[in-house]
């Protein structure tokens, strides 16, 4: 392990560090502690989600001999280039795997079922190791059964942090879900079928690190790094903030080239958005957050500024640390041609990591089986070092946040729009769109592909690319 201690794993849902003095109030590991891996704990338990009454049978993963009342996952916080260790502990009654959403590591590390490892069976575990190339927001969830242990609470934040990343007065994550529960306060059939096959069935209780409208105490006139994460299975986010201005500086981990202001801006399931806010000088003052999709506003969170103003500027802010980019050859970049379509309603075939028995989605005409020894070919087979083009068409009605593992890609082109071209491992590919993403295949492994709404992935809109 390289030199000092390091900051990680904070478990926490509220805002970091004391204001006017950055994130230096994390708690730090020191260097033996550090390569130890972290007991990463699923389980089961009733918790309180809608303020009534205690929801049975909700999915939680916490740290080992962490004793915390908080039901959201732990933040999982590493240092670039450092290796992270997690040994998973599979405390559900079913079996599980942790999938890390938008990291580029090993394949081996990679968390899916038959394509990357074994089930890891109740009562067994499965360690993890890898060191994340890329600082940023990321979020592991698990790729078993996943309609459901997402659903019921599985889908927890990673942050990885560069040390010349702007300082901050303070930082706040906010992981946007819903919950499918009844009036009763328990969970509902996670899907119906209708939906499905159209945007995906939506949840019942919105929420933001598994509260209703929570409010956070921000530093007045302070800067503050907000990440956010959606990571529920359906919902497609339009966000604004009123009251602070808010500037775009990272999508999906990785720095934008030139910040923007947050204007209804759309975050989709899988996608991150890192915003610069400078909070009103007021004391008192409070800011919302809001989804203003399809038209409605919501409310997602509320933040109020406390304390006298620290009179910050965003101009202060320096560059966030790059992520590397994704430089293909054009000229000897592979044409890949990438079918979003419907198909022919069936069964897929059961499977322990859950079928949820429909079929409604292909890529490339080919609906996905499921989780199954032998899954279907590749969509296509890619050499190590090699440049290709994805040239990704939706024939559907309906947005799919097409995700890919692994690797990143670019997007260059659209039919529908200026695409800018940012780095990302998910892109929301809008109805009728045909949009190119580019990618250098370096990472040698099979890595799936899959649309992040989570019944179109579980009913056909997935397969994978062998890179070799
Ligand atoms: Cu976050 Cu295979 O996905
Ligand atoms: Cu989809």
């Amino acid at each position: 392990m390289p030199t000092i201690s390091r900051r990680t794993l904070l478990k926490s849902a509220a805002v970091l560090g004391t204001y006017g003095a950055g994130l230096a109030a994390m708690p730090r590991l020191s260097q033996a502690l550090a390569s130890t891996p972290i007991g990463l704990e699923a389980s089961i338990a009733d918790t309180m989600l809608d303020g009534k009454q205690p929801t049975r049978n909700v999915m939680r993963y916490a740290l080992s001999g962490e004793a915390t009342a908080d039901p959201s996952p732990p933040i999982l916080r590493v240092k670039r280039g450092e290796t992270f260790r997690a040994k998973l502990i599979n405390r559900l009654d079913e079996p599980t795997t942790v999938h890390w959403h938008g990291i580029r590591l090993p394949n081996a590390q990679d968390g899916v079922p038959f394509v990357s490892q074994p089930y890891v069976y109740p009562g067994d575990s499965y360690d993890y190791a890898f060191a994340p190339p890329d600082a940023g927001t990321f979020w592991y969830h698990p790729h078993c059964n996943t309609l459901t242990q997402m659903g019921r609470g599985l889908t927890g934040m990673m942050v990885v942090e560069d040390d010349a990343d702007p300082v901050f007065d303070a930082e706040l994550a906010l992981n946007l879900r819903d919950f499918r529960l009844g009036s009763d306060g328990q969970f509902i059939a996670p899907f119906k079928p209708r939906d499905a096959a159209k945007t995906g069935t939506f949840g019942t209780l919105r929420t933001a690190n598994w509260t209703p409208e929570p409010v956070y105490d921000v530093p007045a006139g302070g800067l503050v790094r907000l990440r956010i994460l959606a990571s529920d299975v359906t919902r497609i986010y339009n966000l604004r903030l009123s009251g602070a201005d808010a500037e775009i500086i990272a999508i999906d981990g990785h720095p934008v080239p030139s910040r923007m202001p947050l204007d209804m801006t759309v975050v989709a399931p899988g996608q991150r958005l890192d915003l610069a806010l400078r909070i009103a000088d007021q004391e008192g003052a409070v800011m919302a957050l809001e989804d203003v999709r399809p038209s409605t506003p919501k409310t997602v969170a509320r933040l109020r500024a406390v304390g006298s103003s620290l009179k910050r500027d965003l101009r202060d802010l320096g560059p966030l640390a790059e992520n590397a980019g994704v430089d293909i050859d054009v000229k000897t970049a592979t044409q890949i041609p990438l079918l979003l379509s419907a198909t022919a309603e069936n069964t897929a075939r059961d499977s322990i990591c859950g079928s949820i028995g429909f079929s409604f989605w292909a890529i490339n005409k080919v609906p996905y089986p499921g989780d199954t020894p032998d899954p279907t070919a590749p969509i296509a087979e890619l050499k190590l070092g090699q440049s290709y083009i994805l040239n990704v068409e939706n024939v559907t009605p309906h947005a799919h946040p097409i995700h890919l593992h692994g690797m990143n890609f670019k997007a260059i082109a659209s039919n529908k729009r200026e695409v800018p071209p940012l780095v990302s491992d998910t892109f929301l590919v809008l109805p009728d769109e045909k949009v190119q993403l580019a990618l250098v295949a370096d990472n040698p492994g099979d890595w799936v592909f899959h649309c992040h709404i989570i019944e179109h992935q579980k009913t056909g809109m997935t397969g994978y690319f062998r890179v070799t």
